[in-house]
């Protein structure tokens, strides 16, 4: 395949950016180069995202241009990968700009697919059948060995590393496709997780996040000893070079509080929590089977936030779950009262095909009461993270730089040699400042000068 051009379009969570980084490592380890522009490459891969159906709609609408770039250049392969792959599965091959498809479980096997396409002309298809029974061991070695083979600093934002250190998901809550997509929880072993973690330090990362679905269920079985997150996370910290660790997605249903004092005990651990609640209905909770009352979820906060005093809570929140009454929307407003987030995402409820809300509940809130209750609860979060940001000022804080924002254009001309780059605290607020691009990939002293909801301003000090 030498010298082909591949273009590698991501959607979705950060698993699908860890999956993408894996597999631009291995198709450059094939020799194929990586190009920014879809209108040069021999193959376009799009790694996809099932999780609302806003997420598809936007791959159908791409496929829908590449299907014109594709009668300007003959021979373009097209290939479809990820979480939408294995929940379309063949049905995917049948729209005509589609060449290659291929589950999130049939990572390692892309390259070779897009080889044979190249060499046979012919449709590829590689998704799981049975999605729910659990790999084979020597499968499960197989994925863990690829991902250790092409994880490396290169695939990251300088200096910062994900690992992923469990796939899939057990939980089942009603509303959501993961479970049918990425399969049942599997939790990689320790051993390959903990080496990849010290390649990655000797190579320069400073701050490691440990990446799952439901991260706080890690569970891994050796030699008579249960790992769990608490276990890899010590372990973690005491290697050289790694300064900061974190770890997401928390699920608030089953999570083992000794983690907050795990939090609390090892510096490195950096004071920070996405632990989604969803809801504050504990109607629409159980409806949602999420495993806890809004009354547990905010007694889980405040031993957090009693253990690990400067602990920064982000959460997920669904509005227009089936059933939502506007008393159970004044119940989630009242649960972020008390929260009191850094930051959220809301999303408007949408109904996946098979799962248990999809079968059981008619979609039965009109769009424009989502979409009044989305505007609702995002102003009320942003309201409160405004007041509670306005006490960072005037304080020095310590930023992990991830290089120049988005506006460091913005001043280029009268500070040319300081533009404006961005950075993230522990607890994961971020924080813009003007300072030399060299800086990037390292930690910084910052002291701030102006707050708003989303982001602190800074001098560097
Ligand atoms: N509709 C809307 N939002 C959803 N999420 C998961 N499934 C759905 C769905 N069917 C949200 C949840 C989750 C985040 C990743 O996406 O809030 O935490
Ligand atoms: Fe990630 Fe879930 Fe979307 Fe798959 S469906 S890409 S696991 S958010």
């Amino acid at each position: 395949m030498n010298c082909r051009k591949f273009h590698l379009k991501n959607f979705g969570c950060q698993m699908n950016k860890l999956d993408s980084g894996l597999l631009a490592a291995a198709l450059a380890d094939r020799g194929l180069e990586q190009t920014e522009n879809a209108s040069d490459a021999d193959v376009v891969i799009i790694n996809t995202c099932s999780v609302r159906q806003h997420a598809e709609d936007r791959v159908l609408s791409h496929l829908g241009h590449l299907k014109h770039l594709k009668k300007s250049r003959p021979g373009l392969l097209i290939a479809v990968i990820g979480c939408m792959a294995q929940r379309l599965g063949k049905n995917l091959l049948d729209h005509d700009t589609v060449d290659i498809v291929a589950g999130p479980a049939q990572l390692p096997e892309v390259p070779d697919l897009i080889q044979n396409a190249f060499d046979t002309g012919n449709p590829q298809f590689a998704v799981t059948e049975n999605i729910r029974t659990p790999d084979a061991p020597r499968r499960q070695q197989h994925i863990d060995r690829f991902e250790f083979d092409f994880d490396s600093d290169k695939n990251h934002i300088k200096s910062q590393a994900f690992i992923r250190v469990m796939r899939g998901c057990n939980n089942f809550c009603s509303y959501c496709i993961v479970p049918y997509v990425r399969g049942p929880e599997i939790s990689r072993p320790p051993k390959i997780i903990i080496e990849q973690a010290r390649r990655l330090a000797e190579a320069g990362i400073k701050q490691i996040t440990l990446l799952g679905q439901n991260v706080n269920a890690y569970r891994f079985l050796e030699n008579g000893k249960t790992w769990t997150l608490a276990d890899l996370l010590e372990t973690i910290s005491q290697i050289e070079g790694v300064r900061w660790l974190r770890f997401i997605t928390s699920h608030p249903g089953k999570f083992d509080e000794s983690i907050l004092n795990t939090m609390a005990a090892l510096p490195s651990l950096c004071p920070y929590l996405h632990i989604p609640a969803q809801s504050g209905s504990d109607k629409i909770l159980a409806a949602m089977n999420r495993g806890y009352s809004a009354g547990q979820y905010i007694e889980l906060i405040e031993k957090a936030r009693t253990t690990v005093p400067d602990v920064a809570i982000a959460g997920d929140f669904i509005v227009g779950f089936p059933g939502e009454s506007d008393r159970d929307f004044a119940d989630t407003l009242e649960l972020v009262k008390k929260v009191r987030y850094k930051n959220c995402f809301v999303f408007k409820y949408s109904p996946r095909p098979d799962t248990a809300a999809w079968q059981l509940a008619p979609d039965n809130i009109p769009p424009e009461v989502k979409q009044q209750r989305n505007m609702q609860l995002l102003e009320l979060i942003n309201e409160i993270a405004e007041e509670d940001n306005r006490h960072f000022v005037g304080k020095t804080l310590e930023v992990l730089v991830e290089g120049p924002s988005k506006k460091s254009h913005l001043n280029a001309a009268e500070n040319e040699q300081l533009p404006q780059l961005i950075g993230r605290t522990n607890n994961d607020y971020i924080v813009v400042f003007n300072g030399p691009l060299s800086l990037t990939g390292r930690f910084a002293r910052i002291t701030i000068t102006k707050s708003s909801a989303l982001t602190l301003h800074a001098s560097v000090s």
